[in-house]
């Protein structure tokens, strides 16, 4: 049922009272939600749209464990109410939508799904900076558009991949999954990141570089960090400024890395080439974001992970990490393990 909030709908509730009960804030692959009903009592939200805060927070109070996905707010409000919450497992790697400290003081494991999608994370920047570069979306567009009358010497001419400069933002493992990539095409690689890695260097054969210097030399900027304080709005109308005229940047990190006013005005007014986007400042992006006129945008709804494999994987991870805490064990994979139940 496309865009209402009532009723929920619960699957696999088996109603057995020994077990603990846990809260699934949307349909998972069955492979994650099997392993799950093994151990608890799952009620799965499973309907288009996330559940509301407010239905969150009156399953939590009932809850050991919950599942959630990047789209559902998990702050104080939510785990006041879940007094007996031993354990969040987010179904994403990043977890920007948990306030991860209060967990922390509340003694709650946050369980995340690392390692798992990086290669298809990869693949999606990859698609994107090919698609941008090479201007696929605009050709497709044109052949259904019943404009291709003949051979041009000038149309639809974009840039080479092959051999020109990319600059990583974020070295860390879907970073150097992209790296792996460019290796293959011949490019010089260039990396920014908070925290310099020699032996990566060494071994990807990449160039670290300051910010700012990465951008004035990459033909195409992929970004790949986390959104935390620092990184909110790591990309403004400065830094088009630096990348120039000829440059491209590719987005698969979190919306807010950008600063999607001043990427307007850049595509706009070709102060960079083009873009490629999976993520948004806010997500869905609005219907009347005038990002969604420009021809030199080539944007995705955040499906970077979106292999059949990978949502398997992901949805079994994300399990494990659930069960894990509901039995009081050591998360598999846990982004807070300090926190004392
Ligand atoms: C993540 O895992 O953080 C991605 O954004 C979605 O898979």
């Amino acid at each position: 049922m496309l865009g209402s909030t009532q009723p929920t709908i619960h699957t696999g509730a088996d109603h057995d009272m020994s077990k603990p009960k846990v809260f699934v804030t949307r349909a998972i692959p069955e492979a994650g939600l099997a392993m799950v009903r093994e151990v608890a009592e799952a009620k799965v939200w499973s309907e288009q749209l996330p559940p509301p805060k407010s239905v969150i927070i009156e399953e939590v109070r009932k809850c050991e464990g919950l599942l959630s996905l990047l789209t559902d707010t998990i702050d104080t409000e939510v785990m006041e109410a879940g007094e007996n919450l031993k354990v969040i497992s987010n179904y994403a790697v990043g977890y920007n939508n948990i306030d991860v400290q209060a967990a922390t003081e509340r003694g709650i494991y946050v369980g995340n799904t690392p390692g798992v999608l990086t290669d298809t994370t990869a693949d999606m920047a990859w698609a994107l900076l090919m698609a941008a570069g090479r201007r696929i979306v605009e050709g497709d567009n044109y052949v259904r558009a019943l404009k291709w009358k003949t051979w041009e010497p000038q149309l639809l001419l974009g840039t080479d991949v092959c051999e020109a400069t990319l600059g990583i933002v974020g070295l860390g493992r879907i970073g150097q999954a992209v790296a792996r990539r460019a290796q293959g095409f011949d490019m010089r690689i260039l990396y920014y990141d908070m925290v310099r890695n020699e032996e990566i260097e060494k071994s990807l054969g990449v160039e670290f570089v300051q910010l700012d210097d990465l951008l004035r030399q990459s033909d195409f900027v992929s970004l790949h960090c986390p959104l935390t304080d620092e990184t909110t709005h790591l990309i403004g109308a400065r830094e088009f400024e630096l990348m120039g005229p000829e440059s491209y940047l590719i987005n698969t990190s979190r919306g807010p890395v950008v600063d999607e006013a001043a990427l307007y005005e850049a595509l706009r007014d070709n102060k960079i080439r083009g873009a490629g986007l999976d993520v948004t400042e806010v997500e869905p992006i609005p219907d009347d974001s005038p990002l969604l006129k420009l021809d030199n945008l080539v944007i995705c709804p955040h499906i970077a992970s979106a292999s059949f494999k990978t949502r398997n994987k992901m949805a079994t991870m994300a399990a494990e990490n659930l069960v894990a805490g509901l039995q009081g064990k050591p998360l598999p994979n846990c982004v807070n393990p300090d926190a004392v139940p």
